[in-house]
């Protein structure tokens, strides 16, 4: 179903329902449409309001929600933090989107699980695993997502999502993290799926110039290679693409 240029907020309903339902992975000019008037979408306020706790744009948040609901595989999200991008990707799951959907989160700058970031300027936490509970269960959508506390690379955690996704490869894959994408591409390309849809943030990152650098020449080595399709960046410099195996 293409989306209209100038949409109401019954076309936005109509696209999300018949997302749930398609086959085909969404494309570019989609998401560009669908960017196009996206604050007359009946659930734009609602995110506005999730971005109170996330660091990502709320227009990056609308398109997780529409990824997960189109989604009929596997989601993996690196690096929730509190649980922003996780009730995007979350609301998606719940209202029919795909399964299984696994997050890991080490649990913030003091590398120890459960970790605090009590002095973070707009989005503090005492203990970053249990505020993601937190905020995720206020939305009713903890039975959603499987938390696995760890970094993305600790071998526990690689067994956890191996076995999460076996037999149900990963579709929708978000990566918000320290900026090793290229780690976690390798770790996990295995349960990868063509086509998967990819967002990684810190494309441009201002004020965090190393995470920049390196997503930037992994995502545009990749792309050159003609391993991702890039569609483009969004927000305040989240790349979403997808990945062509
Ligand atoms: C920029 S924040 C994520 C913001 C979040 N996605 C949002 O919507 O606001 C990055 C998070 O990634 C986590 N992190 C960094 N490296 C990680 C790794 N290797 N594995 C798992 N989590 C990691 C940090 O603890 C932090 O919570």
């Amino acid at each position: 179903m293409a989306f209209p240029q100038s949409a109401t907020p019954e076309d936005y309903l109509a696209f999300d329902a018949a997302a749930v339902r398609r086959r085909k992975p969404i494309d570019r000019v989609e998401i560009d449409a669908y960017l196009k008037s996206i604050e007359v979408h009946p659930y734009y306020a609602k995110m506005a309001t999730v971005k109170d706790i996330s660091m990502l744009h709320v227009d990056v948040l609308m398109l997780l929600r529409l990824f997960a609901r189109a989604t009929r595989g596997g989601i993996l999200e690196i690096g929730p933090y509190i649980g922003g991008s996780s009730i995007g990707i979350g609301s998606g799951v719940r209202d029919g989107g795909g399964r299984p959907y696994a997050s890991v989160e080490h649990g913030g700058v003091e590398e120890e699980i459960g970790g605090t970031y009590r002095d973070h300027p707009f989005y503090p936490s005492s203990n970053i695993i249990d505020d993601l509970k937190k905020n995720l269960a206020a939305e009713g959508l903890g039975s959603f997502v499987s938390i696995f506390p760890g970094k993305s690379d600790t071998p526990s955690v690689v067994e956890k999502v191996f076995e999460l996704f076996r037999g149900s490869p990963i579709e929708l894959l978000f990566i918000d993290a320290d900026g090793a994408v290229d780690r976690d591409m390798e770790l996990y390309r295995p349960l990868i799926a063509k086509n998967c849809l990819l967002v990684f943030d810190d494309y441009t990152a201002p004020g965090a110039e190393e995470k920049e650098q390196r997503v930037r020449r992994v995502v545009d080595e990749e792309v050159a290679r003609g391993r991702l399709e890039s569609y483009g960046v969004y927000g305040w410099g989240t790349w979403i693409g997808r990945y062509r195996g």
